[in-house]
């Protein structure tokens, strides 16, 4: 059978270094620090936990049954599981939302380079003005680009060295290296002027900047940052082994994501508050706010280059992960080679890369629906895609797949025995609770189109 052939992972710690590596990326980095400075500091906090416990755990846990039950890749799982249904377009849906972020995600991927490189260069001066760097270089074509394509083909290489030699390997060190530098950034920040204030904004919530926009945005950054909601994690519970206990390795992820998007809060807003300047900037915050603290900071020099490579190693690993959804898919349903489905990804993602890439230069005046390329490419995937698989997803586990078939998943591999009670109430809100709240998402984010 073609399955004995299969890719897998060697370990567990594979499985759950990857899955880490996809959830850690630009999510934590950029956005979670700038939504949280927006939205109200611990107060939006406070909503994110909320969601992640309550909607995003329990979606991943479908998405762990469904590729490890299936041991196919996103679109075969709904074939396998229910063959001759239109179940199997949930699977296309979630290919078409990797291929869409993907083709936005390397375009920041390719400013971390940028700026990586810039840094070691030690181009940046106290004298550099921020904004106008950060706008020259989106808006070259020939620069942003390069930089787009650069980190595109950066992640082809991890793929064609395949699931064990390339993923796995890859995510074993850049984890590593990311999990090393962060600690090290937040103790560095801990000893700036501003590092009270940017705990104190970081811990105490204020209530008033929230509303129902902040809700839906917790929700939103949930998906994005659990890599919800695209294929991605069924394609890689599909390498997993069924000794893994699925919830031991979704509580993991979890926590490691979420660790890891406060140690970003803790690393970048003790300096925005040293560098008196306002954590509520927005998109700005990681490419014209940082470089500019650290142009001005001693040892900013060196904590630039940590910085940047922190950046473009947890970007690097995430869209690892999108591309492996795609091609994956390529592999087993058109019976194509690694090499050959990765080149077709490559292709396909070029094209829509170059076109957001331009979007901030000779194409920005080109929009759809009043959004560029890039933004329209963002908000699709983040607010509608994401959200309209996870809701798929949510209610194929639930309603489709048979109650002993689902808790036969959650409960095999470990020795841990999973309380009744708890496999009880993942399927309520798995049923009821999490389409509801999610279908209301969606309804939202379209109006918002
Ligand atoms: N989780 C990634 C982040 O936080 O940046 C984004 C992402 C990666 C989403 C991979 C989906 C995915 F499949």
């Amino acid at each position: 059978m073609a399955e004995k052939r299969r890719d897998s992972f060697k370990s567990n710690l594979g499985v759950i270094l990857a899955l880490v590596g996809s959830a850690i990326g630009l999510g934590n980095l950029w956005r979670f620090p700038y939504l949280v400075g927006t939205n109200g500091g611990a107060a939006f906090i406070i909503i994110y936990l909320l969601c992640i416990l309550f909607l995003c755990m329990p979606i991943m846990v479908c998405e762990f049954v469904i590729g490890r039950r299936s041991q196919a890749n996103t679109f075969g799982a709904f074939k396998k599981l229910a063959p001759g249904t239109g179940w199997k377009y949930t699977g296309t849906l979630a290919v078409i939302t990797c291929v869409i972020l993907l083709s936005f995600y390397v375009v920041v991927g390719g400013w971390t380079i940028d700026y990586f490189i810039k840094s070691l260069r030690m181009v940046f001066t106290p004298e550099t003005d921020f904004a106008t760097e950060f706008n020259n270089m989106v808006s070259s074509t020939s620069e942003n680009v390069f930089y787009t394509l650069l980190f595109l083909v950066c992640t082809a290489g991890v793929i064609v060295a395949g699931v064990k030699n390339g993923i796995e390997r890859t995510n074993k060190y850049l984890m590593s290296a990311l999990a090393a530098l962060i600690v090290f950034i937040v103790i560095y920040a801990m000893t700036l002027p501003g590092a009270k204030q940017g705990l104190n904004f970081l811990f105490h919530p204020d209530f008033s900047k929230v509303t129902f926009r902040t809700v839906l945005s917790a929700l939103g950054q949930g998906f994005l940052s659990l890599s919800i909601g695209c294929g991605a994690i069924i394609t890689y519970a599909s390498y997993a082994n069924r000794k893994d206990n699925l919830l031991k390795t979704t509580t993991i992820t979890t926590l490691s994501d979420t660790m890891f998007a406060l140690l970003a809060g803790m690393a970048i807003l003790p300096a925005v508050f040293s560098a008196g300047m306002d954590p509520s900037e927005g998109a700005g915050l990681a490419f014209i706010s940082l470089p500019y603290i650290f142009a001005n900071m001693s040892f900013g020099k060196v904590l630039s280059i940590i910085f940047y490579f922190i950046l473009f190693a947890a970007a690097l690993s995430s869209s690892i992960s999108l591309m492996e959804t795609v091609v994956a898919f390529l592999k087993e349903e058109y019976k194509k080679s690694r090499f050959g489905s990765m080149l077709i990804m490559l292709g396909i993602t070029t094209v829509f890369a170059v076109f957001c890439a331009l979007s901030f230069g000779v194409l920005s005046g080109f929009k759809i629906l009043g959004f560029t390329f890039f933004d329209l490419f963002d908000y699709v995937s983040s607010n509608i895609c994401l959200a309209t698989c996870a809701l798929l997803v949510c209610l194929f586990a639930g309603w489709r797949i048979k109650k002993e078939h689902f808790y036969d998943e959650i409960t095999s591999g470990g020795k841990y025995k999973i309380p009744k009670w708890l496999l009880g109430t993942l399927r309520v809100f798995v049923r009821y609770i999490a389409p509801v709240i999610v279908a209301i998402i969606i309804v939202n984010s379209l109006i918002g189109l």
